[in-house]
């Protein structure tokens, strides 16, 4: 469905073509939601930028432009206000039609792509053996969010987890596995090791105490990357439970993933270098093949390479992760690649794609996009740290997440005297509990550090997942209430707009597509949220001014038609940020 900005915009681009000729047909209009509501819904900035290259007045070429609209149906007589904002209010009445056809259209207006080519999504990736941390966390919400939103729009994502499950670490975690699970190789059962972070940490603490032992590490990392089967065998049973911790996580999150690690493109690495070696770009330097970089220099501003075969021979992360944009570009045939890390990496993607780019394993017709977020940090705004100091488990953060929503629910329901199952409670709980923590962070600027706060993302008031879920189970609640089926109001629905009240809400219901769009440009999930509160709180204000269930007919039902088209908008919404609604709670 055209939204109301796009139509807009499209008269506008007539009108200048009628007003200047030909040449103005590709100029951007400038249409956007009006900045001071009191002169309309919509304003067009074109005649500033245009008067000037014109060298004319702003107000006289805002007036050419008017005579020359014709949008007649779709607003009043627009006006004229300050230095030359072409200013534009919607007539009810075709507000009124457009959320009909809104309210008939299954995708709530958000039109699918065509023909569009593949997406890959490369987020969540924690490393094999480490901690899975909020660093992590953030990406695999991130991640998840943008592949929705590039998922309901018809792309065919590709979500991939590049897990860190290759590099010399791993020599030392097989000798420790060998030395106190001596029988684990053989064994049929899987291995349980526990937790595997701890057992990182101990086998850290053996390497850096035994200098016997760091010899035998070096010798397994050699026998491992040679192919040696049993090393092979060790290395995938560590895999296997860091894998099994990952989807722990991953399961109650309710989120998808395709495991890609970086040991996946080791057979692609040699070629890499020779890829880089045929375009005369490789360079040795101190022992180590780099390729040098532009606009990177260190302090004394010299030019900065970049690593791709350290002087042991060994490959890195940034070689792994030009193999794998060759391979995704050439075997999985995306078009668009989005990597969701901390920005910390920021330069590391820079490097990579410049590389790329001179290397020709970056074709034109691609498009990779670093899309890199903030720390995680405690309400003192220090490091996220548990209260005796020890960084926190995801699980353990998650599990105090629903504790805190299991205790606000109970209060609640203390206080409105009200009596639910357990059932209800653990459901109700587990559901607030893990949105909060996702909306928390995907509600955040993701560029911006966020804290991490459970009183403030479980707060019933503000732009929290509580808010948003408590406003669509009042909306089921009013339907329980009048005993109606929201699925069956009636074959040919209208829908009237009197209140000014009423009035908002319908015109920000017709936003959705605009701000879905937006998202996917800006790949800023916060801007979603930002619609959805918004949204929130117009219906809220909607609901406070207008009866519905005691209005007459034929307003009665178009307030409930205005009632469930909320409903479904904060239902898609959510359910586009990952969080699934509650019917009550
Ligand atoms: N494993 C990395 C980390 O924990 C993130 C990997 C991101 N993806 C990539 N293609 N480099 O920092």
């Amino acid at each position: 469905m055209t939204s109301i900005n796009e139509q807009l915009t499209q008269n506008f681009q007539d009108a200048l073509v009628k007003s200047f000729g030909e040449d103005f047909k590709d100029i951007d209009p400038q249409v956007t939601t009006a900045r001071d509501l009191r002169h309309g819904d919509y304003q067009a900035n074109i005649a500033l930028p245009l008067a000037k290259k014109l060298g004319k007045n702003p107000r006289e070429i805002a007036g050419i432009i008017i005579e020359n609209l014709s949008l007649d149906e779709v607003c009043e007589a627009p006006t004229i206000g300050g230095p030359g904002f072409i200013n534009l209010k919607i007539k009810p009445s075709y507000l009124q039609n457009e959320l009909t056809l809104l309210y008939n259209n299954p995708h709530l207006g958000i039109e699918k792509v065509k023909d569009s080519g593949g997406v890959i999504v490369d987020f969540s990736s924690p490393n094999i053996a480490k901690e899975m941390h909020v660093g992590h966390l953030r990406s695999t919400i991130i991640g998840d969010c943008i592949s929705r939103i590039l998922e309901f729009r018809g792309y065919e994502v590709l979500r991939l987890n590049h897990v860190g499950d290759w590099g010399t670490q791993f020599g030392m975690l097989i000798t420790y596995l060998k030395e106190v699970y001596p029988d684990a190789l053989t064994k049929a059962n899987a291995l349980d090791i526990g937790d595997l972070v701890n057992f990182y940490k101990q086998a850290k603490k053996r390497f850096d105490e035994d200098s016997y032992f760091q010899e035998a590490a070096r010798e397994a990392v050699v026998k491992l990357q040679s192919g040696d089967q049993e090393s092979r065998h060790a290395w995938q049973l560590l895999c296997d439970q860091s894998r099994r911790e990952f989807q722990v996580i991953y399961d109650r999150l309710n989120i998808k993933l395709e495991e890609r690690g970086e040991s996946f493109y080791n057979p692609f690495l040699e070629d890499v270098i020779k890829g880089l070696e045929q375009q005369g770009i490789l360079e040795k330097n101190q022992g180590a093949q780099c390729v040098f970089l532009e606009g990177f220099t260190n302090k004394s501003g010299d030019p900065l390479p970049l690593i791709v075969q350290k002087s042991d021979r060994g490959y890195n992360y940034a070689t792994t992760d030009l193999a794998a944009l060759r391979y995704r570009i050439q075997e999985d045939k995306v078009k668009r690649i989005i990597y969701v890390t901390d920005s910390g990496q920021s330069n590391h993607f820079a490097q990579v794609f410049q590389v790329a780019k001179k290397a020709n394993f970056l074709p034109d017709t691609v498009e990779v996009t670093h899309v890199p977020f903030g720390l995680v940090k405690g309400e003192n705004g220090k490091k996220l740290k548990t209260r005796s100091g020890e960084t926190i488990k995801l699980k353990d953060l998650l599990d105090e997440a629903i504790n805190y929503a299991r205790n606000d629910l109970e209060n609640r329901l203390q206080s409105e005297d009200r009596k639910e199952s357990e059932e209800f409670i653990n459901q109700v709980s587990e559901i607030v509990g893990i949105s909060a923590v996702k909306y928390a962070d995907l509600s955040q600027n993701r560029i911006s550090d966020y804290i991490f706060s459970y009183d403030k993302m479980l707060a019933l008031q503000g732009n929290t997942a509580p808010y948003m879920l408590y406003a669509y189970a009042r909306i089921q609640s009013i339907s329980r209430e009048g005993n109606i089926d929201y699925e069956n109001l009636g074959e040919d629905i209208k829908i009237i707009l009197e209140d000014d009240t009423e009035i908002d809400l319908g015109k920000y219901l017709l936003q959705l597509n605009d701000t879905i769009k937006e998202v996917e440009k800006t790949l800023l999930p916060n801007r979603l949220c930002d619609y959805l509160y918004e949204l929130s709180k117009k219906f809220n204000r909607f609901y406070e001014n207008c009866p519905v269930l005691k209005s007459d007919e034929p307003i009665k039902t178009s307030r409930l038609l205005l009632c469930n088209l909320t409903a479904r908008t904060l239902k898609l919404g959510l359910s586009l940020l990952g969080i699934s609604v509650l019917e009550r709670m």
